[in-house]
């Protein structure tokens, strides 16, 4: 009997490790033989830990599932029984593209991996040329899935067209924004893909050595990370002679020490480099002087892991999902008061309201929702009037938001917007790396400003304007730049939750 029980960090959370036990336990107790496996997650959070069972080749669900109910599992009494897990309607609305593999493999396992399509994107890769590669890559129309969308191909071609003795591919794992699990998913889910995507890009580049900055919160995902890397060498997918084809590339694992602001890449870069993780001045770009001073493509983990379909399935194959110029697919995170979180991967072009209405299901607390904050920290607050704004970046961008990370935060009404705009300056204060005025101080000042209109000071709601004013012209990087857009759309869409200092004005 094949049994499946994740072990993701989320479902870890949840109880999967004791779920796994009791399962051997009670297979024991019975003469069941049972083949354990511990796959990654699916992305159905609140039904983790979803136990799943091999029922006549199929695989059934069972969650969440508590070490309770090993026995009933076993004995196919369990009152969790939840039917095949591919028809689920949370999979079944999705288009799994980059997380296609995620839950339903043996993470380790490289049998699994390449019986489920893995390699097939790095062997077509091997007989390409480099440019030919980037060429396919920009084709898709893969954008910076960490949050700039940014054309990967371009930059890409950036680094491909510089001069140099050494470039490096740096994958930017330093999931920070709240919220958002993505990167952490596919790298204890299927961390092989992430491996195919850094050596299809080193192929392209012409890169010979790959770093995955890794933060220190994710212990699971570096513990995994580094045995795919171990595994992925013995087996020659990395080294000397990538499968044979007599071109190198390899690539390790390092570790942050935990500051939001090291996932900007050029504070990545530093603090890659040993040094303090400041950011750096641009230009000059990392895709011409990164780390070491050499041509470096830096791209968030999807961006990379999103790679290997595209060159199995070809470029024109991904580039048919989506919406505008937001092409293929994007791996939503839907986090917050809501009924059903979770990983939820479909082309762009879905409306808000329908992922938190409908997908999501709306509020976990049964109230109405009031806002969603959409791409991390440094994201807008929407309100429910926005809801029918589609999931693009231009999209986002029109109505004052961004997709970022693609991580959606979600509110109900007992919610105090102001409070919310309060801790978005506060987080900026707090991780701010304190190069630049605007952020360093302005960030305090926001603070203290937001504290005096709560008092009811009339003064203080137009300075605080003025403020974000200075921070998004004054910043240097994104943190102290885009912090205002939480803080603005607080005040621009709630203006109930601002309105003693309103009143006071009056
Ligand atoms: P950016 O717009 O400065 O740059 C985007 C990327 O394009 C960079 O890698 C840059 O080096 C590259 N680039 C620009 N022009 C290029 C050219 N001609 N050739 C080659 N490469 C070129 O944006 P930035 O500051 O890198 O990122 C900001 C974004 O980061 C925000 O939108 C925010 O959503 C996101 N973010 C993500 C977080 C996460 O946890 N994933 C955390 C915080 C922010
Ligand atoms: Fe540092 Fe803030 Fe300036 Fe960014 S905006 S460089 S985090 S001080």
């Amino acid at each position: 009997m094949k049994i499946w029980v994740p072990m993701d960090s989320a479902a870890k959370a949840l109880g999967a490790d004791d779920v796994a036990e009791a399962i051997g336990v009670q297979a024991a107790a019975r003469g069941i033989e049972i083949e354990l496996i511990r796959n990654g997650s699916r992305g159905m959070v609140w039904l983790e830990p979803l136990v799943e069972v091999e029922i006549d080749g199929v695989r059934h669900g069972f969650g969440p599932a508590l070490p309770s109910d090993a026995a009933a599992i076993l004995d196919g009494s369990s009152a969790k029984a939840l039917g095949p897990v591919d028809d689920l309607d949370w999979m079944q609305r999705q288009t799994r593209l980059t997380f296609a593999r995620c839950g339903v493999i043996d993470p380790l396992s490289l049998d699994d991996f390449e019986a489920h399509g893995g390699l097939t994107g790095l062997r077509r890769a091997i007989a390409m040329s480099g440019a030919e590669i980037v060429q396919e890559v920009t084709a898709s129309g893969l954008r910076g899935r960490g949050g700039a969308g940014f054309p990967t191909g371009i930059k890409w071609n950036t680094v491909l067209q510089a001069q140099a003795d050494r470039k490096y591919i740096v994958c930017n794992a330093d999931e920070g924004d709240s919220g958002t699990f993505a990167d952490r998913m596919i790298m204890e889910g299927d961390p092989f893909t992430l491996i195919e995507g850094m050596a299809i890009a080193g192929l392209g580049v012409g890169a010979t050595k790959g770093f995955v900055y890794l933060r220190s919160e994710y212990p699971d995902a570096i513990k995994v990370m580094n045995t795919a890397v171990k595994i992925a060498r013995q087996k020659g997918i990395l080294g000397d002679d990538v499968m044979g084809s007599g071109r190198a590339f390899d690539m390790e694992i390092r570790v942050g020490a935990g500051a939001y602001v090291c996932g900007e890449e050029t504070s990545l870069l530093n603090s890659l480099e040993g040094k303090r993780g400041v950011v750096r001045a641009k230009p000059p770009l990392p895709a011409l002087e990164g780390f070491l001073g050499k041509p470096t493509v830096v791209n968030n983990v999807i961006s990379l892991a999103t790679v290997p379909v595209i060159l199995a399935k070809g470029a024109q194959h991904y580039a048919d999902f989506g919406l505008g110029r937001s092409r293929g697919t994007v791996a939503l995170q839907i986090a917050g008061n809501v009924a059903r979180g979770g990983l939820f991967e479909t082309a762009f072009g879905m409306s808000l309201g329908e992922v938190i209405d409908d997908i999501a299901g709306g509020s976990a607390s049964g109230r109405p929702v009031k806002a969603v904050q959409v791409g991390g920290p440094l994201g807008a607050y929407l309100p429910r009037e926005k809801f029918d704004t589609a999931l693009g970046y231009e999209e986002l961008d029109a109505e004052g938001g961004l997709i970022g990370h693609a991580g959606l935060v979600v509110f109900d009404d007992a919610t105090d917007m102001l409070q919310m705009a309060r801790f978005a300056m506060e987080f900026c204060a707090v991780e701010s790396c304190g190069k630049c005025t605007p952020c360093r101080i302005g960030a305090v000042r926001g603070v203290e400003t937001i504290d005096r209109i709560a008092r009811g000071d009339a003064d203080a709601l137009p300075l605080l304007a003025d403020l974000c004013e200075t921070m998004t012209d004054g910043s240097l990087c994104a943190l102290g730049g885009f912090t205002p857009y939480p803080v603005m759309s607080a005040v621009t869409h709630f203006p109930d939750d601002f309105a003693t200092a309103k009143e006071a004005a009056e």
